[in-house]
């Protein structure tokens, strides 16, 4: 089985995968992960978040054995990982690692942005995770908050707005959900009855 979840920065999208992959004996990849690595790994290098073929060949070269470094998840690195991924050259050498991620037995569960739409268009549960931008703004003011109580949520707010723009209304693999994607807004859920909710779209959508 092979379940898609999209939706913006801090749905709640990726606590949401982890969690199904836990239910359904899945395997889990957080798939912005990966671009959040090539941003680190063009930073460490030439820093030029700008110049598609260097960063496709970083990406080619991207060890997906340091996705889980927790640097990834500093302030900053979720803008230039989106700003990265608006290269199409880059997604491309994204595309394959995801794919046979996604295709290894006994399956996965894939959460990011395109993962319904262009990576895992036969998936067989796609969900798309929304909340809105002040209160995916405020989980992650908190979650960030607990490390540095000097960030503000006026700039969280700023920066997840900045990035639902980026990633929706660039031309490659842009953020949206597929046409057939069941819609969970989390606004007024916590994580919780989030869950319940997903287990039960994909419940209903798996008996016949
Ligand atoms: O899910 P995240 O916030 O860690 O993702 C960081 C950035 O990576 C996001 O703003 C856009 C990009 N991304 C993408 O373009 N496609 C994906 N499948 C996953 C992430």
């Amino acid at each position: 089985m092979i379940i898609a979840v999209d939706g913006p920065a801090a749905s709640g999208k990726g606590t949401l995968a982890k969690a199904l992959a836990a239910q359904y004996g899945l395997r889990h990849l957080d798939t912005g992960a990966l671009y959040r690595a090539v941003a680190r790994d063009v930073m460490a290098a030439s820093g030029d978040l700008d110049d598609p073929a260097a960063i496709a060949e970083t990406a080619r070269h991207l060890d997906p054995e340091t996705i889980d470094d927790p640097g990834l998840r500093k302030p900053g690195v979720g803008e230039a990982a989106s700003i990265v991924a608006k290269h199409a050259p880059v997604r491309e050498a994204l595309l394959a690692f995801q794919r046979d991620f996604a295709r290894r037995p006994p399956g996965a569960v894939l959460d990011g942005r395109d993962i319904g739409t262009v990576v895992c268009p036969d998936a067989d549960i796609k969900l798309f995770v929304t909340a809105s931008a002040e209160a995916r703004a405020e989980r992650r003011h908190r979650e960030l908050a607990a490390a540095d109580a000097s960030i503000d949520y006026d700039s969280v707010l700023a920066e997840i707005r900045r990035r639902d723009a980026r990633d929706s209304e660039r031309a490659a693999a842009p953020l949206k959900p597929a046409a057939d994607a069941h819609l969970l807004d989390t606004t007024n859920l916590d994580i919780e009855a989030a869950f319940k909710a997903a287990i039960e779209l994909i419940e209903a959508a798996k008996s016949p």
